[in-house]
């Protein structure tokens, strides 16, 4: 296997704590990799510094073979790496399709200008379609449920045709009907050749669609492995109890 991504002794200080610390770990090509850990572990501080949000302090990033030193995250994005946000971040004002056209990487010029191709439209319509969202193409974003906008921002991420998706916490807050349409897009990206690294909490959402299983805690990673073999290990164990 190959190592898509590639995090090596990264590390992050707010004041004089590290929100992340030394840290390093791999990403295998093909995967659906879990990132879990207990609240304030770093997972959300690794995946801004993985997707240029955020500049570490020291340590290094590659993906796809190629360092991301200063990289910016749209270039990134250019290149087969995006994300979702915890809170997922959506144009409010514009509508579900349109939404997904600027995903794209049409500029709100070329939105307006119509400068966007039938083609490209129709491509976002069926992304719309295949997640069921196509009776909501029309409506402003922001009139969408929190769920709705969470599938929203992961159709948009789609079509960028990325290599790799770092989504944190995508079932947060959503509904169980929501919650099984994700795991069901992520499953089939995957086995169309996407990889996924997956900050979740809900653990047994985790066992069934991940593997393998990173642990952060405080900043750092305390095991790695696949599922079965992190739910019985001790160090994980007292992470969270002792958390
Ligand atoms: N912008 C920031 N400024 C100061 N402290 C931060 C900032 N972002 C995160 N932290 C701190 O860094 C630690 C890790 O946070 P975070 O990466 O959000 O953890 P997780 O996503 O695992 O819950 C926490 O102690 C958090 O309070
Ligand atoms: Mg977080």
């Amino acid at each position: 296997m190959t190592a898509l991504l590639e995090v090596e002794g990264l590390t992050k200080r707010f004041g004089g704590v590290a929100a992340v610390d030394d840290c390093s770990f791999s990403v295998e090509a093909g995967t659906i990799t879990a990132l879990i850990g207990p609240n304030g572990s770093g997972k959300t501080t690794a995946f801004n510094m993985i997707t240029g949000y955020l500049k570490q302090d020291s340590g290094t990033v590659r993906f796809d073979g190629g360092a991301v030193e200063r990289a910016r995250p749209a270039q990134l994005y250019r290149r087969g790496l995006s994300r979702t946000f915890q809170q997922a971040r959506i144009f409010p004002e514009l509508t579900a399709i349109e939404n997904l056209v600027v995903a794209a990487g049409f500029s709100w010029r070329d939105l307006f200008g119509r400068r966007v191709s039938k083609r490209d439209e129709e491509r976002a319509r069926r992304m719309l379609d295949e997640f069921r969202l196509s009776h909501l193409a029309d409506l402003p974003a922001g009139d969408l449920s929190y769920g709705q906008r969470k599938l929203l921002e992961f159709a948009a991420v789609l079509m960028s045709s990325p290599k790799l998706v770092l989504l944190d916490e995508p079932t947060a807050g959503v509904n169980p009907v929501m919650i099984d349409a994700m795991e069901r897009h992520i499953r089939e990206r995957n086995a169309a050749g996407v990889t996924f690294l997956i900050v979740e909490h809900d653990m047994q959402l985790v066992m069934r669609l991940c593997d393998p299983v990173i642990v952060l805690d405080q900043g750092a990673p305390i095991a790695f492995g696949p599922p079965a073999a992190i739910q019985t290990d001790e160090r994980v164990l007292e992470a969270y109890l002792g958390g």
